[in-house]
């Protein structure tokens, strides 16, 4: 039986997806080097799928590691996970983003071609749209970045374009994420962030659970209905099943596609804490204060390619997003480790 190789495998939208692809009648392999996700994750996913997923400790940069996971599974396609993806960690620390990112993926390419293993599904990130002049955004907005992780992408995306033209063998599905939020409806995996979380949900859990005393929402002064910040939240489980999908496609398509995962409706900081805090009856204080360097004002997909080439849409709303993801916050309050 062909396996799917989920690299990063522990982590956040790897353990989602791969509940997607087991239920799917895949099977799956996991390959994580842990320094974002702990082994409990994939356990998880075992108790919901009533199998345990097959798991290998290595690191993507470690080419012989790489090699023997090749020769011992019969590998036919990687969803390409694993990353590095704090954007102000990037910019203080570019090279180790640079090595694990890009030099990363290098060495996972050249290692599947070398076992002829040529169908990638590849994280991108709404981040390559850098501040997009209109929204929605469509795949073919113009390209830029604003810090090394962004970078990373980018670069990541021109490299998987060259090597697919270098050799029409390759099926690449680019898949660029918008913001990801919640938790698998059963609470006992989701997002589980190290030291103080940098994403806004995430935040708003840990302020609802006591955690920590406020969330300080980022600038009430943007050009947006009600000047905070605005953004394309799509719930986790969406997002899992849009990579089976993406897999789906590749099986029957050859090329390279570049597709938006978002659900195309936007949000504000200000609506996110409402919606939290209406739905779950939990309080969210929270305080104005500047804006985040960095930060633009809005980011929402034009999802319509996703439909058209994979017959995906999101089908989970705000209020499955903020319950799940309370869920999840509620009966695991210290991550993987409660
Ligand atoms: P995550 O940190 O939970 O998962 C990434 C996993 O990769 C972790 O388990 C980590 O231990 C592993 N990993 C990192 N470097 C590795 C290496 N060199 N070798 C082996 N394993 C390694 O993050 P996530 O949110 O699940 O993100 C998955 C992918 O999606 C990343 O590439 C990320 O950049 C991309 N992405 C995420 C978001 C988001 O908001 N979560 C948005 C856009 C794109
Ligand atoms: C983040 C990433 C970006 C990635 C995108 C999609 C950062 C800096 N950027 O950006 O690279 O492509 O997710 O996954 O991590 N906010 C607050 N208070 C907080 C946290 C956030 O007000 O404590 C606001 C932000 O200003 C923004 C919104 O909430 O308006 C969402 O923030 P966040 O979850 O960090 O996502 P992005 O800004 O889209």
């Amino acid at each position: 039986m062909p396996v799917i190789l989920l690299t990063g495998g522990a982590g956040y939208i790897a353990t989602h997806t791969a509940i997607c692809l087991l239920e799917a009648g895949f099977e799956v392999l996991a390959l994580d080097n842990f320094s974002n996700s702990q082994p409990q994750a994939l356990e998880r996913v075992g108790q919901i799928c009533g199998r345990q997923v097959p798991l290998v400790k290595a690191d993507i940069r470690d080419e012989a590691a790489l090699e023997r996971v090749f020769s011992e599974h019969q590998i036919s396609a990687v969803v390409h996970f694993a990353g590095l993806k704090a954007v102000g960690e990037s910019t203080e620390q570019p090279l180790a983003y640079y090595d694990n990112n890009v030099a990363g993926t290098v060495t996972l390419c050249r290692v599947m071609a070398r076992h002829g293993v040529k169908q990638l599904v590849f994280s991108s990130s709404a981040t390559v749209y850098g501040d997009a002049r209109q929204m929605p955004i469509r795949e073919d907005a113009p390209r830029s970045a604003t810090n090394p992780y962004g970078q990373s992408k980018l670069m990541l995306e021109y490299i998987l374009a060259d090597l697919q033209a270098s050799d029409p063998a390759w099926r690449i599905a680019v898949l660029r994420y918008f913001n990801p939020v919640g938790a698998h409806p059963s609470g006992l995996i989701g997002e589980n962030p190290n030291g103080v979380p940098n994403n806004l949900m995430p935040f708003i859990s840990q302020v609802a659970v006591g955690k920590r005393a406020q969330l300080a929402v980022f600038g009430d002064d943007y050009a947006t209905a009600d000047g905070t910040g605005v953004r394309d939240y799509i719930h986790v489980m969406d997002l899992a099943s849009g990579h089976l999908k993406a897999l789906q496609y590749l099986q029957q398509q050859p090329g390279l596609v570049a597709v938006n995962l978002g659900t195309g409706r936007g949000y504000s900081v200000l609506e996110m804490i409402k919606a939290f805090s209406d739905i779950n009856q939990v309080a969210v204080p929270y305080q104005i204060v500047a804006r985040r360097p960095g930060d633009i004002a809005e980011c929402y997909a034009d999802p319509s390619l996703a439909l058209e080439l994979f017959g995906w849409k999101a089908e989970r709303g705000l209020e499955d997003m903020v319950r799940d993801a309370w869920r999840w916050q509620q009966q695991n309050p210290d991550g993987y480790c409660s």
